[in-house]
């Protein structure tokens, strides 16, 4: 059965595209190299012992995506491709929208043509907004997000539903990440972030590798145990397996299913900064400063029920996601970039 994934060749999607692999589907990449590095085929070629099949085309490229369904019988799609950096949202909206809801659109039009009509897709927590608690479950409502990101989230959510009630032959998983983390555990593949990284973990490990002074820890006066923000960050191999338990509900029965993939844990910034250190032996210095624009203190999953419905659960622990986030860092101190394996 063959699986196409959108933007197979990124963080989460190169780790779902082993695990899929791995579990006996075959997989087809569409990707148009924005934001990866075409270097990963590659890696996950000699981390399966198989060839990729990949397509360096952009998913609003209608006529390429007409061959690609053509050209292979594709069962189900699972979506990544997308812009994802919060800051650039908000100073760039029309990009986000038109990539990430347009994208999004041209995809399912061009499913629609074909007959696939089974997608797992990409959501994120932030469609949690800021005023629902944690743990935050999948019921709960999602009606606002802090940035235009978040909103592309929603609206892609919000298409995909109406989709699912307008023809019961649509079956459709949105997924809802909380904060990946980790690398797979050959140290190959990882996240690998354009210039200075917005997220918490590659801004540690870019410190403790000596790429950047110190990590700014945003703000120590919220209302959690040490003062600094709180998430449920989870290893990105656990992410990638819930995707291959998602595509399979979907194709056994179609209906629109909602999941939360986290661990139901929430840790600290300092946390994280102080079991990275611990885990690696490597010091990570750091100063506390003003809060981020836009932050909340607390967000975890309640993953209960990705647990009784896809028999899904994260199995690694904070320990794993440092260790291999370093792993993946040390062996590739400039990402995927030509040269750097071991160098
Ligand atoms: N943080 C720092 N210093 C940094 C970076 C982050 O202290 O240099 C803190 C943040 O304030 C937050 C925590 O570390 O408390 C995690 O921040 P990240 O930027 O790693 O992750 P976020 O939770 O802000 O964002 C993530 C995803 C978004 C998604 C959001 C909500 O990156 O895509 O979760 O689901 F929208």
């Amino acid at each position: 059965m063959t699986i196409l994934v959108t933007g197979g060749a990124g963080y989460i999607g190169s780790h779902t595209v082993i695990e899929l692999i791995q579990s006996g589907y075959d997989v087809v990449i569409v990707d148009n190299f924005s934001n990866s590095h075409p270097e990963v085929i590659q890696r996950i070629e000699t981390i399966t012992n198989q060839t990729i099949k990949y397509y360096a085309n952009d998913i609003k490229d209608s006529e390429a995506m007409r061959k690609i369904f053509a050209e292979n019988a594709i069962s189900a799609v699972i979506h990544f491709a997308a812009y994802k950096a919060v800051g650039e949202s908000v100073e760039q909206p029309l990009k986000y929208y038109e990539n990430n809801v347009s994208g999004t659109i041209a995809l399912l039009e061009i499913m629609q043509e074909f007959a696939v009509k089974t997608i797992v897709f990409s959501s994120s927590a932030t469609v949690y907004g800021a005023d629902n608690p944690s743990p935050l479950t999948e019921d709960m409502p999602t009606l606002d997000a802090n940035n235009p990101y978040g909103y592309t989230k929603i609206v892609n959510e919000r298409m995909l539903k109406d989709l699912a009630h307008s023809d019961p032959d649509w079956s459709v998983v949105l997924l809802r990440y909380f904060n990946p983390i980790g690398a797979y555990e050959t140290g190959t593949i990882g996240e690998d972030p354009n210039g200075i990284p917005n997220n918490l973990m590659p801004y540690i490990t870019q410190v403790a590798v000596g790429k950047l002074d110190q990590v700014s820890v945003f703000g120590n006066d919220y209302d959690t145990p040490d003062g600094t923000g709180v998430r449920d960050y989870i290893h990105v191999v656990d992410l990638a397996k819930g995707h291959v338990k998602a595509v399979a509900k979907a194709l056994a029965e179609a209906q629109l299913y909602i999941y939360n993939l986290g661990t139901g844990q929430g840790y600290s910034v300092l946390d994280l900064i102080h079991t990275f250190s611990e885990t690696n032996d490597v010091d990570v210095p750091y100063q506390i400063t003003d809060r981020r624009e836009g932050d909340i203190a607390v967000c975890y999953a309640d993953p209960t029920k990705a647990q009784q419905e896809l028999g899904w659960i994260a199995e690694k622990t904070l320990v794993d996601m440092c260790r291999d986030s370093w792993r993946w860092q040390q062996n590739n101190p400039n990402g995927y970039q030509a040269g750097n394996m071991n160098d």
